[in-house]
């Protein structure tokens, strides 16, 4: 039985016992690592796009499930236009439906036309957005709840380069779905401040992926501890794919060739950036080579350590938030 610290509708909907969402991390977040969040109270979801050779999504949804027991989980699906053609997307929730999975979240363009698959099967949509201009679209065409992820991020942070806080500010005065804040949150006070601003949760990525449960080798962890907030670069802008990834030397030899040719083209960049060379550097631990999406809470990520743990300390750290703003509340406006 899960005792829930937190009553929101982020942790109502999906029974966890804090309002965090691990985000889907391409070729990171697999069933080990959401049966690891389900552990430890919160919902994390599996990358359908790291899965793409026939029947290995079905076995890892299975495998999740195996591992989950009654604890959620979830499978994200990314839509950038530039990546995948609808029918595929379509494919992949059809899917996904008949898995019997009951938590989805979806990035990367408007799913509006894919809504029917999901909604048909009982599927709860969380949409994650870049800023609040697409929340309000994204209210608008029926997703269950949204998440804007602001310019802090790890991974895509859109082109408008809105910071969190003010998404936080422009989601409370907009939107009425239950939202969602991410993007350089990594600890219990950002969540509590997010509450605050009406949010029924965190999404969370970069302050996690220190987490033992993450299958990657431990070159790339330790090198995530040895980042600070100042190690990541934006690229890709060029090209309208804006991502905040660690600085290697493949997001230099990137931002160079944009900067000698704007106009450059993803064909040429695509040597650098292909999603392969990445998933080396989480096999291998040279971190010096691929797109490695992480976000500015690098600054946060200062030691490796079992994903229970990792919770455990936001939860602590939620509570002294909580017990800071009590403190600072007179008796009258206790009463009142
Ligand atoms: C290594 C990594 C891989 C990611 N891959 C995906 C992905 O495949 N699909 C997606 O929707 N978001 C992806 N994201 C974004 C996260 O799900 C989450 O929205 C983001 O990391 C939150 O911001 P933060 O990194 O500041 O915590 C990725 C982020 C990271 C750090």
């Amino acid at each position: 039985m899960i005792v829930p610290v937190f009553d929101t509708a982020v942790t109502r909907t999906y029974g966890t016992r804090l309002p965090i969402v691990a985000g889907g991390l391409m070729w990171l977040s697999d069933a080990d690592y959401v049966a690891a969040c389900a552990q430890a109270g919160i919902i994390g979801f599996i990358t359908a796009a790291s899965f793409k050779e026939p029947g290995t999504l079905e076995a890892e949804i299975a495998r999740a499930r195996a591992l989950c027991g009654d604890r959620p989980f979830g499978v994200n699906v990314s839509m950038l236009p530039k990546l995948v053609e609808g029918e595929t997307v379509a494919e992949t929730f059809r899917l996904i439906a008949g898995e019997g999975v009951r938590f989805v979240e979806t990035s990367g363009r408007n799913p509006e036309a894919f809504l029917p698959i999901l909604k048909d099967a009982g599927i709860h949509v969380l949409h994650k957005v870049p800023s609040a201009r697409y929340a309000r679209k994204a209210e608008a065409v029926g997703v269950d709840v949204v998440a804007i992820v602001g310019a802090e991020c790890g991974g895509h942070p859109g082109l408008d380069m809105i910071g969190t806080v003010v998404n936080q500010a422009l989601a409370e005065r907009d939107l009425t779905i239950p939202f969602l804040i991410g993007g350089g949150i990594g600890t219990g006070g950002q969540m509590v401040g997010a509450l605050a601003s009406g949010a029924a949760g965190v999404v969370m990525g970069t302050r996690l992926l220190v987490a033992e449960e993450l299958n990657a080798h431990p070159g790339y962890k330790a090198a995530l501890v040895e980042a600070s907030e100042r190690d990541t670069e934006l690229t890709m802008s060029s090209v309208r794919n804006t991502i905040r990834t660690l600085a290697n030397e493949t997001s230099a030899t990137v931002a160079r060739l944009e900067r000698a040719d704007p106009d450059i083209g993803i064909e040429a960049l695509m040597p650098h950036v292909a999603g392969t060379i990445g998933r080396r550097a989480y096999q291998t631990g040279d971190v010096s080579k691929g797109m490695l999406s992480a976000g500015q809470s690098l600054g946060l990520t200062d030691a490796v350590a079992p994903m229970a743990e990792i919770v455990a300390r936001i939860e602590a750290e939620a509570g002294r938030a909580l017990a800071r703003l009590h403190a600072l509340t007179t008796p009258e406006a206790l009463r009142a």
